[in-house]
């Protein structure tokens, strides 16, 4: 499991000409496995500073969160417009997140953790056996100026002789450092940004330092405000916790590690030096009853199951004996375990491929709080309409079985559907679920076969049987909903709206404004 990946589903239909992009997968490169790797710091052992108030009291801090840009570093090609745009919605940001989370504030300046040369620290309290390096390498990749590094002890090649060589230097003064580049590494195939925590602090394992990559291909190709907006927004989730790297260092609400810890404190670590997370955070599921268009299945799933979460869950499905909220399953590496479902939470912003009118939900809220770093003001939360109130056999089956629930006590299937469109020309126009876009139904032809479990219809509404319709090439178009049909806007961000949908019947009550 990796993290960190924010990815576009092409979705370029024009009304006026009917024309659909023929893209159905959204896969990257894969980013580097030391990407993952996260590094403590000692931030309490400074000898030369004085504590602030706060200190390690309870969350009685709103966070502070600094933001060093640097849109040259690599072969960062971001334009002037592009960079202002960036800083702008950055800026928003931290005002946003230090109305909204409180933390245990950091008695020091952040300072990075210097590298060694010749030899991978990860411990930033032991000396370097050769010399110090003179960059951070933050995550593996990024540089950071030598003001913010922390000082370094080298021994020439003799541990007898080591020798504090440089003094920190000043470091931040903030609960958050946030280095945001404008780099093409690792951009390809459809990704806008993606963001990780690289370093946290030693004694609640917050993460106090990450990095923002902004692709410049989508960057500098959107003049939507808003849609930078929640893409920073995402990306900042997952510094600040939803991570697949981070869900092992979460704390409980008594600042307890929520995963056993050995000796050194570390939890179980995988081959990548990765944390692996305990069951009463990350908990593998069998579904047992995945019902497919030939019958039950079995599936395994993941599921977050920490206690805000699963609250949030119980209330938004309707379901009270939700045990935990599924994580992605599909999708690239980054894509994968550090993301809502997406057949579950559709146009949740934590999701991860975008949808138009993203919402940042109590879901992904909670989430924070259950890191055990944060106290959230939900006030900020929006609402999210996806999945509401549709009980628990939405929530932890497929939605083929939904489907046939529904069909068999005569009731809509909403939010999904079985029109069989037509990607060059799709027809059946109604609302999507949450009423703020005109949208199709997302059921097509593919051209290639639907792996079996995401088979669910042997019927649909204008299925064609006397056609010979092969029923194995039958899906939703968006695999990351595990190929669930629904009502897909045709609108690819929110300054492309081309259409309105008004309350009441959909279908009669749409104005397509061309
Ligand atoms: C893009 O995705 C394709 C298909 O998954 C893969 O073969 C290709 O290597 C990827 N390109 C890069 C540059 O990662
Ligand atoms: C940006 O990164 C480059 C290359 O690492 C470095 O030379 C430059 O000083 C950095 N600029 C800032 C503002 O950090
Ligand atoms: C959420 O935060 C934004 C940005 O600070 C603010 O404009 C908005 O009013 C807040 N919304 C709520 C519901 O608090
Ligand atoms: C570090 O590695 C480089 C290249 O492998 C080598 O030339 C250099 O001598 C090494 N430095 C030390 C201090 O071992
Ligand atoms: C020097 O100390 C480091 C740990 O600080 C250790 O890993 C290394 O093996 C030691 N080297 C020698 C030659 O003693
Ligand atoms: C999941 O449960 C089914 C039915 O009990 C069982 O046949 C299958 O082996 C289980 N799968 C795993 C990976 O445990
Ligand atoms: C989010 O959760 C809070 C606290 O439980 C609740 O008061 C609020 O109504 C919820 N907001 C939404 C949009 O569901
Ligand atoms: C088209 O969609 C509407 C709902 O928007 C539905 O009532 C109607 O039955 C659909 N038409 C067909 C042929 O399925
Ligand atoms: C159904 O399919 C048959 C055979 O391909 C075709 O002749 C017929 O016109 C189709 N009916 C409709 C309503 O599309
Ligand atoms: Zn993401």
């Amino acid at each position: 499991m990796k993290t960190s990946y924010y990815c576009l589903l092409f979705l370029s239909l024009a009304l006026a000409n009917t024309v659909i992009s023929d893209e159905y997968e959204c896969s990257h490169e894969d980013l580097p496995e030391e990407f993952f790797k996260l590094s403590k710091t000692h931030i309490k052992d400074s000898n030369k500073r004085t504590k602030n108030a706060g200190g390690n009291a309870a969350f009685n801090q709103p966070i502070r969160i600094f933001v060093h840009y640097n849109f040259t570093a690599h072969d960062g090609s971001l334009s002037q417009p592009a960079q202002d745009r960036v800083r702008a919605m950055m800026t928003a940001l931290t005002k946003n997140f230090q109305s909204i989370l409180t933390v245990r504030r950091n008695p020091d300046p952040i300072l990075i953790n210097r590298q060694c040369e010749n030899e991978t620290l990860t411990d930033s309290s032991k000396p370097c056996f050769y010399q110090c390096a003179d960059d951070a390498r933050l995550c593996g990749i990024f540089d950071t100026p030598t003001e913010h590094l922390q000082r370094c002890f080298e021994c020439n090649g003799n541990n007898n002789t080591c020798t504090e060589t440089i003094r920190d230097g000043a470091g931040t003064e903030a609960d958050l450092v946030l280095y945001v580049y404008g780099t093409t590494l690792f951009c390809s195939n459809g990704t806008i940004a993606y963001a990780g925590a690289c370093q946290m602090e030693d004694e609640y394992d917050r993460p106090i330092v990450g990095i923002v990559n902004f692709c410049p291909l989508f960057i500098e190709g959107s003049s939507d405000d808003q849609f930078i907006f929640d893409v920073a927004k995402h990306e900042i989730f997952h510094v600040l916790g939803f991570g697949s790297n981070l869900y092992a260092w979460y704390r409980d609400e008594n600042g307890n590690p929520r995963t056993s810890r050995d000796a050194n404190g570390n939890p179980p670590f995988n081959a990548f030096g990765v944390g692996i997370p305990g069951e009463s955070t990350i908990k593998i599921v069998n579904y047992t009853d995945w019902q497919t268009r030939n019958g039950p299945i079995s599936k395994i799933v993941t599921q977050l199951v920490t206690p805000k979460v699963v609250e949030v869950g119980k209330r938004h499905f309707g379901c009270d004996t939700l045990e935990g909220v599924q994580l992605e399953d599909q999708g690239a590496g980054g894509t994968v375990g550090s993301h809502w479902e997406k057949r579950l939470l559709d146009n949740e912003a934590m999701t991860g491929f975008i949808s138009s009118n993203p919402v940042f939900s109590n879901f992904s809220y909670a989430l924070l709080e259950d890191s055990g770093w944060y106290k959230v003001d939900y006030s900020n939360a929006s609402i999210l309409v996806w999945g509401r109130g549709d009980g628990c056999g939405y929530a932890t089956g497929s939605c083929g079985g939904y489907i046939q629930s529904k069909r068999a006590q005569n009731e809509p299937i909403t939010p999904f559907c079985d029109f069989l469109n037509d990607l060059n020309n799709p027809t059946n126009l109604s609302c999507d679920s949450d009423r703020t876009a005109v949208a199709f139904c997302s059921l097509i032809n593919f051209p290639f076969q639907v792996p079996v479990e995401y088979q669910y219809l042997n019927s649909g509404a204008n299925f064609n049987t006397s056609s010979n319709l092969d029923y194995n090439f039958i899906g939703g178009r968006v695999f990351a909903a595990d190929f669930c049909p629904y009502y897909i806007s045709i609108a690819t961000s929110s300054s492309d709206k081309r259409g309105v949908c008004k309350s009441g019947n959909p279908i009669s009550n749409i104005i397509i404004i061309l």
